[in-house]
């Protein structure tokens, strides 16, 4: 007789997003004149740029001739993207990594919720609090979470690493040593950031202690400042301890075109066995690989057009974050993050709970947001803004907030 896999029992709720979504359909169909405002999801809105849809064209075009047809991509990649990542993302900054140390895939979800699959499931693993929660739930799926303590909302066998207004933010080292660490700068949801000096002292605990850092950059082309890492191989030391995770949905707009990429230096041994070789034979045994027609697409984000283009999406999006932060900030909210992150991070007023102000919101100011308690315990009493919005109907949402 067929068994399930008792561990996906055990997943809380259903996911944060349809959550939401299912509120906001319900209060649609209820008003249906109500001009809801959706700044919750971190999903783009602007359309893709004229070179990054010229290169989709043309490589469309070549299906459809013979000479030029494609089959099955390479399992890791084509050559041209990861040398183009491996020059642009990396080499640029000075940061020691190979094309070949670079894995193309169909996005960061997929990768950050697969990557656990090559450690072994005694593994403990450390997350922010609060968290993306794809790198929580893929452990519980993979059965590394032990049981959920519904009145904490933490799981017990997963060690929490608060980012609080008290820590800027910030997780700090955890006492207790975890074997794998989830980073993810410039964070979602809160979009806090971590100095290069802060993050080498990751890079330093987890060469010490013999843990990984899976560190997601998913958000990197959103920092302004210097001296913010755009990689964590800018630290010294981290090609031995650190698997990166990236994504072209919020540099390009990919989110519904699909293209990312991890990066797993040949340097990583654990156990004796280079975590690059495991992932090659993990990605080749159930991937088959990117669509060359979006791998194309991909390329262009790197060429001299594609690089100005895409500078202008992410500045368009930076424009409805520092709107938001501003006025919020100017009308007496306690807001963070937004300056190299296209996420806010709100104090809910008065001391309401998350789901209270997303409903107060909704129902009063027509405006979606993502409540925080949905990242994690210690996202309670906080809301998250994103920037990913029209600009006319962010400066719209922002008013009606403000009001
Ligand atoms: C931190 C983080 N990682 C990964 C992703 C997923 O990226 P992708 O669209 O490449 O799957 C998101 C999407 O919101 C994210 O916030």
């Amino acid at each position: 007789m067929a068994k399930i896999n008792k561990d996906y029992t055990k997943l809380q709720s259903s996911y944060l997003f349809s959550t939401i979504a299912k509120k906001v359909n319900a209060y649609s169909a209820a008003n249906p004149e109500a001009d809801i405002i959706r700044l919750g999801i971190g999903d783009v809105t602007r359309p893709l740029t004229p070179t990054i849809i010229g290169a989709l064209h043309s490589a469309v075009d070549e299906m459809a001739d013979a000479s030029t047809f494609r089959g099955y991509a390479p399992d890791l990649g084509y050559d041209f993207l990861r040398s183009a990542i491996a020059d642009n993302d990396y080499k640029a900054r000075g940061c020691d990594i190979d094309a070949d140390e670079i894995f193309v895939s169909d996005g960061a979800k997929s990768d950050s919720g697969n990557i656990q699959e090559i450690f072994g499931r005694d593994n403990k693993i450390a997350v922010c609090d609060p968290v993306y929660p794809v790198y929580v739930d893929t452990n519980v799926m993979a059965g590394r979470s032990g049981s959920f303590d519904a009145a904490t909302g933490k799981w017990s066998d997963i060690i929490y690493m608060p980012c609080t207004k008290e820590t800027n933010f910030l997780p700090e080292l955890p006492d207790k040593v975890p074997d794998l660490i989830y980073l993810c700068f410039p964070n979602n949801p809160s979009g806090a950031t971590i100095t290069k000096a802060a993050l080498q002292e990751w890079v330093d605990y987890a060469n010490k202690n013999g843990s990984i850092i899976i560190y997601d950059a998913a958000y990197e082309a959103y920092i302004s400042e210097a001296d913010i890492p755009h990689s964590i191989y800018e630290c010294e030391g981290a090609r031995t301890c650190a698997i990166e995770l990236r994504s072209f949905s919020k540099n390009a707009g990919f989110t519904g075109v699909r293209l990312g990429f991890t990066v797993i230096p040949k340097d990583i041994v654990v156990e004796d066995v280079a975590l690059h070789s495991l992932w090659a034979r993990r990605h080749g045994t159930k991937y088959n690989g990117a669509p060359y027609i979006i791998q194309r697409a991909g390329e262009a984000v790197y060429s001299e057009a594609g690089k100005k283009e895409i500078r202008g999406l992410v500045d368009y999006y930076m424009n409805n974050a520092s709107y938001i932060y501003n006025n919020l900030k100017a009308a007496g909210y306690e807001v963070s993050g937004g300056v190299n992150a296209p996420y806010i991070w709100l104090k809910t007023p008065d001391g309401m709970t998350s789901w209270d102000y997303f409903d107060y919101l909704l129902t009063e100011k027509n405006v979606v947001g993502t409540p925080g308690s949905g990242f994690g315990p210690s996202g309670e009493g906080y809301f998250r803004l994103t920037a990913f919005g029209d600009a006319n109907k962010t400066i719209e949402a922002v008013n009606r907030i403000c009001k």
